[in-house]
């Protein structure tokens, strides 16, 4: 069966359903051909802690660009402490990353958009690439809530461009109802989450926000709301 032909039809069969629902449905039917990229966020870890409920040995990976936070390394080693799973962590090509610093600088994604998606590029896309040899389905964290580059995503969607189905699982829930799942399932979570830092990138490209500020103002702050993307999430 041509799977890019069944979205529609499973985007109608699990319309309303809950995340444990979809996940439980996806992870056997594709068990060995499906895989969580996580990037240790709220939505990322009560996927993790779900599929650590369901099916354990479901491949779970992150992408470490060598510029995350501290505290973001050190929620990989508690997850990895807390539950029964293998966190496979995957690094960006060396050469490639000595080339592009030698070239434009250790800092240059403050020069111009361009150069912020280079780095991206270099540091999550090519890794994701690698990440995905042997699957059919890639489990995201994305909400619609979560920008305005989210706004029309669907529960499950074909990913042209890497041949994948798309499973979000997460796109209707509000934050509110997955910091209610994290604090009732006492789920490990970055602690920058309690200084003001709701969505937590690469530490040069993450900052802090005030008060009343879009959850998302802290990513690439520089740039416009419309080109705050890495590219992971081509559409
Ligand atoms: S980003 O495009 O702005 O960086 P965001 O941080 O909102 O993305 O995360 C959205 C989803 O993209 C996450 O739930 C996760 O599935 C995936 N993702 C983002 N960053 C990473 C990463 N470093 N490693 C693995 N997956 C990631
Ligand atoms: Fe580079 Fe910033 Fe993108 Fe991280 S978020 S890969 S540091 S441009």
């Amino acid at each position: 069966m041509n799977p890019e032909k069944n979205i529609a039809q499973f985007n109608q069969q699990f319309a309303g359903k809950s995340p444990e629902f979809v996940l439980t449905y996806f992870l056997h039917a594709y068990s060995g051909r499906i895989a969580l990229s996580s990037s240790l966020s709220i939505e990322d870890q009560m996927l993790t802690d779900l599929i650590a409920n369901i099916a354990p040995a479901t491949r779970i990976f992150t992408l470490d660009t060598g510029r995350l936070f501290p505290e973001t390394y050190s929620l990989i080693e508690r997850t990895r402490m807390k539950y029964p799973i293998t966190l496979e962590v995957f690094f960006p090509d060396a050469a490639e990353v000595e080339n592009m610093v030698r070239e434009y600088g250790i800092n240059l994604f403050y020069e111009s958009a361009e150069l912020r998606k280079k780095c991206c590029h270099v540091r999550k896309i090519q890794p994701l690439k690698r990440a995905f040899q042997g699957l059919e389905v890639w489990i995201c964290g994305l909400r619609r809530e979560q920008s305005v580059t989210r706004h029309d995503m669907q529960l499950i969607e074909w990913d042209a461009s890497n041949g994948l189905i798309k499973l979000n699982p997460l796109i209707d829930y509000t934050e509110a109802q997955v910091w209610e799942y994290i604090k009732t399932n006492q789920v490990p979570y970055n602690k920058l989450h309690d200084r003001g830092f709701p969505s937590i990138g690469c530490q040069p490209c993450t900052r802090a926000i005030e008060p009343g500020e879009d959850v998302r103002a802290g990513r690439w702050w520089w740039e416009n709301p419309e080109q705050k993307e890495c590219g992971l999430h081509k559409r």
